[in-house]
């Protein structure tokens, strides 16, 4: 591949905990593909973990490198892809508040993921930090000039405000921003063991990527199926049950027997879990091994964390001269 034409493309997530397989089919997976596609930048948004989160700041420092350790262990290559922290690279602090300058308050508080991330937590009286990420997500995405950013739907309004942030920089001062596009992938939001909500940690119905062989067994016996199924050869209704769900996500061979098997009643409920919690422990086989290399050596982790935030810091002031110059405010010789 030509190196010089390969586009950037920057994406992450905020440090809260363990990453879960609804993160897996969602994200992580396809980081893994465009990696070998794209110059790969990963960020580990501590700063936004504040935003909410801003009471523990002491928990940043393991959950920081419990993400990084889920990346490593999902198959991203730290040899051609760059994890970074956010906090550890000031240049993108430094073109929040120049951006912060030319977005406004009303286009913040008409952000729909702003205002139903808000609701979500009880918030009525919004933080500057809270109510501004959006512009801190813009600096994310333009501190090393991404071209592409692959997200899920809900972060689209954050590509939008940032492609109007650096239009309006590029028409007020010099073009030096490319203009980012989202990359969107069409994976459905995957379903938690309640069968009801979104998978995710908070709620408690989550299977984590460290999850061991057990653990998944025990979480799948537990999921939601359909209630009508009360003895063994009831006929199901694989449309109401999350277990069908995860064959869908993973075992999609087995998708149309299965289907056609809980239909009839010729298969029980506990037959389907064992089979869907082998499934899925395949898939987490190789993610646990490489977990386990990791953790027999932390050391590693910070080791990788510190050289792709220097790199990231590297590129960061190179843009941020190109800012001040582009703004005048490049007054004397730079200090160091
Ligand atoms: N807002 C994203 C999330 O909550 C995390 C994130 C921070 C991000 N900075 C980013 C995503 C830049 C894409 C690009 O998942």
């Amino acid at each position: 591949m030509d190196d010089k034409k390969q586009k950037r493309i920057l994406t992450g997530d905020r440090p809260t905990g363990k990453l879960h397989l609804g993160h897996y089919v969602g994200s992580l997976k396809n980081r893994v593909k465009l990696q070998h596609e794209y110059d790969t930048f990963l960020i580990i948004a501590d700063v936004q973990a504040l935003t909410t989160n801003f009471e523990n700041p002491e928990k940043l420092s393991e959950d920081v490198r419990e993400v990084a350790k889920d990346y490593l262990a999902v198959g991203i290559d730290p040899e051609i892809a760059t994890i970074f922290v956010q906090s550890m690279v000031p240049e993108i602090a430094e073109l929040t508040v120049f951006y912060s300058m030319i977005v406004t308050v009303n286009q913040l508080q008409h952000n729909p993921t702003i205002k139903s991330e808000a609701a979500q937590y009880g918030y009525s009286d919004l933080t500057y930090g809270f109510l501004g990420y959006p512009v801190s997500q813009a600096a994310d995405i333009t501190f090393c000039k991404a071209d592409l950013v692959p997200v899920g739907g809900d972060q689209l309004p954050h590509v939008e405000q940032t492609r109007r942030i650096v239009r309006k920089f590029n028409q007020l001062y010099a073009p030096v921003f490319p203009e980012p596009e989202a990359l969107i992938g069409d994976f459905p939001r995957l379903v938690g063991l309640d069968g009801k909500n979104k998978m995710s940690k908070s709620l408690g119905n989550a299977i984590f990527l460290a999850d061991s062989a057990d653990e998944v067994a025990q979480k799948i016996n537990q999921a939601v199926t359909d209630p009508a199924r009360i003895r063994k050869d009831d006929p199901g209704h694989p449309e109401v049950c999350t277990v069908f769900e995860y064959h869908k996500a993973f075992n999609e061979e087995e998708v149309p027997e299965i289907e056609e098997a809980c239909r009839a009643g010729t298969i029980g409920c506990v037959a389907c879990k064992k089979n869907l919690a082998n499934k899925i422990n395949a898939l987490l086989d190789p993610i646990r091994e490489r977990r386990a290399r990791y953790e027999e050596n932390p050391a590693l982790i910070d080791e990788i964390l510190l050289a792709g935030t220097k790199k990231a810091r590297e590129i960061g002031k190179e843009t941020l001269e190109e800012v001040r110059e582009a703004m005048h405010l490049n007054y004397f010789e730079k200090i160091t």
